[in-house]
C-alpha cells in the first residue's frame, strides 16, 4: 500500500472514534454511561432504515457460511495455496503473471461472470544481489533492502564515509559535511505518513547536497532486524544515487557510532536495475446484477506484492477476501440487483499503475460505480468500515454496518483516505470504503521478508470475507443507489 497514515496514536484516535460511532453512547467523566441519540444529522427515511434492517437474515446467512459453514476456513486455505504456489509477485515478474492466470482460472471455475484480464503496461524493476558492509570502525554486515526504482552501484560498489541525520532540516544544516558521503536517515517513526517521505525523497535530498548514496531507517514502528522496502523517487535534473533501507537496529547503531565521534565507513553494493516495461493485467470477475447490471459495487485488493516475503498480508489478504466475497455470494446463490465486481489490481506497489489504467479505460463507466471497496491495510480482526461518502451516505453506511453485529464489526469511521488504488476515484467523489481491522501491527510486516502467512489468521479472514460479502451485497441490492453527494 502506498501513502497511508498509521501509528498507535492515530490508531487510538481512530478506534476511539469508531467505538463512539458503534454505540452512540458516551461515558461521562464521572463514569456514567449516557445514551446518546443517533447523530442529529442522520435522519434517514424510516422506510430505508427498515429496508436495511430487512437484510439481517441474509447477512446472518452470509456470516454463518463464512465463520461456521461451507466457507469456513476457505479464504485462508486458498490464500495458503496461492502464496505457497507463487510466492512473492512484483510487477514485471513471471510469478505475478502466473498468479494472475491462476486467479482468472479460479474465478472461471467458481462460475463467476465476465472473468477476464485487462492489459496494463507496468514498470519492471529488479533487485539483483545487494549488500552493505560496515568497514569502519569494525567489519560487519548490515541487512539491507534496496528501494524500488533505485539504480544500482558499480560492481565494485560504493565505499564511503557515513553521515547520519535525523531529518531533512538536519541534513540541510550539515550540508557541507554530506558531500561524497553515504547519508543515513535515522528518522523517527511518528506515523507512516510522516516517515515515508524519507523513503520517497531521501535519495533526492541527499543527492542535492552531494551525497553518493542514501540509506533510510526502515519505515516501521518495530523491528527484529528486518529491513522494509518500498518505492523511492528521483527528480528531474538531480543526479540519481542508489537508495536502500537498513534496519531500525542498524540505524540506531550508526547513530551511536557517530555520536561517539567515530568515523564510519560502509561498502554498498547493489545490482538493482530497471528493465523495459512489461505487460501485466488487472483481473475482473463479477456477479452480474439482475436489474441494473451496468451499475457496480466493487470489492478489490492488489495482486502484486514486493519481491520479498510472500505478500500474504500486503495484499494477499485483501486479494483473497475480495475473491472470497464473490465466491461466497455465488455459492449461496445471492445475486443482487446491481453487479458486484471484484478487481485484483496489478502494480499497486509501483504507483497504482493498474488502477490508473483502469480509470482511463473505464472513464465512461465512472458514473455507474456505486460504491468502491478496497482492502489494503491488513486483514486482522475486523472492526468495521472506514468510508468516504457524504452525510446521507455516511448514515446509510452506519445502518448497513449494524448488520455486522454477529461478528462485532459494526464500526464506521469517515476518512478522507480510504484506499490505495481506489483513492483515484474517491478523491473525485465516488463513494468508497476500506476494511478497518485491528491493524496496529500492520507495519511490522509491511514490505519485508516477514510478510508471510504468519501475519494472517483463518478466523479473521473468515470474518473479513463475511464483512466484505455482506456490505457489497447489501449496497448492490438496495432499492436506491448509494448517494453520491458533492459535499
Ligand atoms: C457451528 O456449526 C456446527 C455444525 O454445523 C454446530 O453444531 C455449531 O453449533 C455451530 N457453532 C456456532 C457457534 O454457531
Ligand atoms: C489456466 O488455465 C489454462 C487453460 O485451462 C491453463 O493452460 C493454464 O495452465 C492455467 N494456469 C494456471 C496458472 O493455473
Ligand atoms: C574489513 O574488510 C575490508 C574489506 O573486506 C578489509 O580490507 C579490511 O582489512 C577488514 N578490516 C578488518 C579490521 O578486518
Ligand atoms: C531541467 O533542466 C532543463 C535544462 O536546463 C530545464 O529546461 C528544465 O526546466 C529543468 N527541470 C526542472 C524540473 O528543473
Ligand atoms: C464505454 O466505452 C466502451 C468502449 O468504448 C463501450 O464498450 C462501453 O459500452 C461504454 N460503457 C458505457 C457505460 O458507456
Ligand atoms: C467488539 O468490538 C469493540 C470495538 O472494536 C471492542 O472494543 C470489543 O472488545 C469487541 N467485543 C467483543 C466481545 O469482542
Ligand atoms: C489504515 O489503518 C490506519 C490505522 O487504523 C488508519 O489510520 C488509516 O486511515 C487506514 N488507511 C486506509 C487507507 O484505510
Ligand atoms: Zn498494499
Amino acid at each position: 500500500m502506498g501513502n497511508r497514515l498509521s501509528f498507535i496514536i492515530l490508531l487510538t484516535v481512530a478506534l476511539t472514534l469508531v467505538m463512539c460511532d458503534v454505540s452512540n453512547d458516551k461515558i461521562e467523566d464521572d463514569g456514567h454511561l449516557i445514551k446518546k441519540k443517533t447523530p442529529s444529522e442522520c435522519n434517514l427515511p424510516n422506510e430505508l432504515k427498515t429496508e436495511i434492517v430487512s437484510y439481517s437474515s441474509t447477512v446472518e446467512k452470509i456470516i454463518k457460511a463464512a465463520v461456521n459453514g461451507s466457507f469456513k476456513g476457505v479464504t485462508y486455505q486458498e490464500l495458503t495455496l496461492f502464496v505457497d504456489t507463487f510466492g512473492n509477485r512484483i510487477a514485471g515478474s513471471q510469478n505475478l503473471e502466473n498468479a494472475i492466470d491462476y486467479m482468472i482460472n479460479k474465478s472461471i471455475a467458481d462460475g463467476l461472470d465476465n472473468v477476464h484480464g485487462e492489459d496494463v503496461q507496468v514498470p519492471h524493476w529488479v533487485r539483483g544481489f545487494e549488500s552493505a558492509t560496515l568497514i569502519e570502525p569494525h567489519n560487519s554486515s548490515l541487512s539491507i533492502l534496496g528501494l524500488g526504482g533505485s539504480i544500482g552501484t558499480s560492481p565494485e560498489g560504493i565505499l564511503a564515509e557515513v553521515l547520519v541525520v535525523k531529518t531533512f532540516d538536519d541534513l540541510q544544516s550539515k550540508a557541507e559535511q554530506a558531500k561524497g558521503k553515504i547519508v543515513v536517515y535515522n528518522e523517527d517513526f511518528v506515523s507512516y505518513g510522516s516517515a515515508v517521505i524519507y523513503r520517497s525523497n531521501g535519495a533526492i535530498e541527499a543527492s542535492k547536497v552531494g551525497a553518493v548514496a542514501s540509506l533510510i531507517r526502515s519505515i516501521s514502528p518495530f523491528s527484529l532486524n528486518t529491513p522494509h522496502t518500498g518505492m523511492q523517487s528521483y527528480a528531474e535534473n538531480v543526479t540519481k544515487i542508489p537508495g536502500a533501507a537498513i534496519t531500525i537496529e542498524d540505524a540506531h547503531f550508526l547513530q551511536r557510532l557517530q555520536d561517539e565521534g567515530k568515523t564510519i565507513k560502509i561498502l554498498l553494493k547493489m545490482e538493482a536495475q530497471t528493465l523495459p516495461d512489461t505487460t501485466s493485467r488487472n483481473v475482473v470477475a463479477e456477479i452480474k446484477g439482475t436489474e441494473h447490471p451496468e451499475k457496480v459495487v466493487i470489492v478489490s485488493g492488489h495482486i502484486d506484492s514486493w519481491d520479498v516475503g510472500n505478500g500474504a498480508m500486503d495484499d494477499g489478504g485483501g486479494l483473497f477476501i475480495s475473491w472470497g466475497a464473490l465466491a461466497l455470494l455465488k455459492s449461496l446463490g445471492l445475486t443482487a440487483k446491481r453487479t458486484v465486481r471484484a478487481i485484483f489490481w496489478t502494480a499497486e506497489e509501483l504507483g497504482f499503475v493498474g488502477a490508473y489504467q483502469y480509470a482511463t479505460d473505464h472513464a465512461n463507466e465512472t458514473d455507474n460505480f456505486i460504491f468502491m471497496m478496497e482492502s489494503d491495510n491488513g486483514t486482522f480482526n475486523p472492526i468495521g468500515l472506514q468510508y468516504s461518502a457524504g452525510t446521507t451516505g455516511g448514515c446509510i453506511t452506519q445502518e448497513v454496518m449494524k448488520l455486522l453485529a454477529p461478528i462485532n464489526a459494526t464500526g464506521t469511521q469517515q476518512s478522507s483516505s480510504v484506499g490505495s488504488d481506489i483513492e483515484i476515484w474517491t478523491a473525485e467523489g465516488v463513494p468508497g470504503g476500506s476494511l478497518d481491522t485491528e491493524n496496529d501491527k500492520y507495519y511490522w510486516y509491511h514490505h519485508s521478508n516477514a510478510d508471510t502467512l504468519e501475519a494472517e489468521s483463518t478466523e479473521y479472514l473468515d470474518k473479513n470475507t463475511a464483512l466484505w460479502a455482506s456490505v457489497a451485497y447489501v449496497l448492490a441490492d438496495l432499492s436506491i443507489d448509494f448517494p453520491r453527494e458533492t459535499t
